[in-house]
C-alpha cells in the first residue's frame, strides 16, 4: 500500500511527535527530513557536496538537535542545489511501499504533493520557545527564554521567505494548532485524521 502523511510546519510545533505517534499507530516508516537539513548544516565545508554525499553516519551524530544545528540547517536550507540533492531520496521514502510519514517543511507542497494526508501543524510562537527551551532544561538550561524565542521566530521566518520550497501550508492541508493541546490530544486528531483517509479509500 502507497500511503504519505505529510506534516508540516513551524519549529517545535509539535511535528516529529505528532509523526512518531502516527508511524507507530499506523505501523508506517517516518522520516525526519529536518536531520537531513541539520546533518548537512553541521558538516560544514561545501553544503551542495555535503548534501550530495550524506551517509548514515552524518544523520547518526549527536549533535544534530541543538540551536545551532537548527541555525544552521535553516541556512543551507536556503540552498536549491542542497534541496535538490536530497528530493529523490524524500520522493521515493515517501512513496516507498507501507505507508510512510514526512515531517518537515515542504512535503506536503513539493516533495508529495500528492500525500494521502496533509496536516500543517503550528502553535503559537511563544508556546513552541517555551517548549524548545523546556527540552533543554527550563530554568537550568544555559539559554534564556528569550534566546530560544529570538532563534525560533528567526529561522521561521528565514524558512517562509525563501524562493525554493518555502514554508507555508499546502492548499489542501489540514490545519492543527496545537498551542492549547496536549501531546495526547494533538496525536489523537492527526490518528483520527489518517484513520477517516484509509476507510474513505477502503469503502
Ligand atoms: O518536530 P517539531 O520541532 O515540530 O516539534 P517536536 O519536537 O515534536 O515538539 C517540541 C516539544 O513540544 C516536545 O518536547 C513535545 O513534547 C512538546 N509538545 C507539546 O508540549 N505539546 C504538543 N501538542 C506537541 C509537542
Ligand atoms: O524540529 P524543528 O522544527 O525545530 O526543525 P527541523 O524540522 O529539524 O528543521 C531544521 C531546519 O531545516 C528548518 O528550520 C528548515 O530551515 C530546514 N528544513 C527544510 O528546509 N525543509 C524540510 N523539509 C525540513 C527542514
Amino acid at each position: 500500500m502507497i500511503f504519505t502523511v505529510a506534516i508540516d510546519g513551524p519549529a517545535a510545533a509539535g511535528k516529529g511527535t505528532i509523526s512518531r505517534a502516527v508511524a507507530e499507530a499506523f505501523g508506517f516508516a517516518h522520516l525526519d527530513t529536518g536531520a537531513l537539513y541539520r546533518a548537512v548544516g553541521v558538516k560544514g565545508g561545501d553544503p551542495v557536496l555535503a548534501a550530495q554525499t550524506l551517509s548514515p553516519a552524518d544523520l547518526a551524530r549527536d549533535d544534530l538537535r541543538t540551536l545551532e544545528a537548527g541555525q544552521a540547517a535553516s541556512r543551507v536550507a536556503v540552498i536549491p542545489e542542497v534541496r535538490a540533492a536530497l528530493l529523490a531520496f524524500q520522493r521515493r521514502f515517501a512513496r516507498r511501499d507501507g505507508g510512510a510519514v514526512l515531517d518537515g517543511r515542504d512535503i506536503g507542497t513539493v516533495i508529495c504533493p500528492e500525500a494521502e494526508v496533509k496536516l500543517f501543524v503550528t502553535a503559537s510562537a511563544l508556546v513552541r520557545a517555551r517548549r524548545r527551551w523546556l527540552e533543554l532544561g527550563g530554568d537550568a538550561a544555559e539559554r534564556s527564554l528569550e534566546d530560544v524565542l529570538a532563534e525560533v521566530q528567526e529561522r521561521d521566518a528565514r524558512d517562509m521567505n525563501r524562493t525554493d520550497a518555502p514554508l507555508k501550508p499546502a492548499a489542501d492541508a489540514l490545519m492543527l494548532d496545537t498551542s492549547e493541546l496536549t501531546v495526547e490530544a494533538a496525536t489523537a486528531r492527526a490518528v483520527a485524521q489518517v484513520q477517516a483517509r484509509l476507510a474513505q479509500m477502503q469503502g
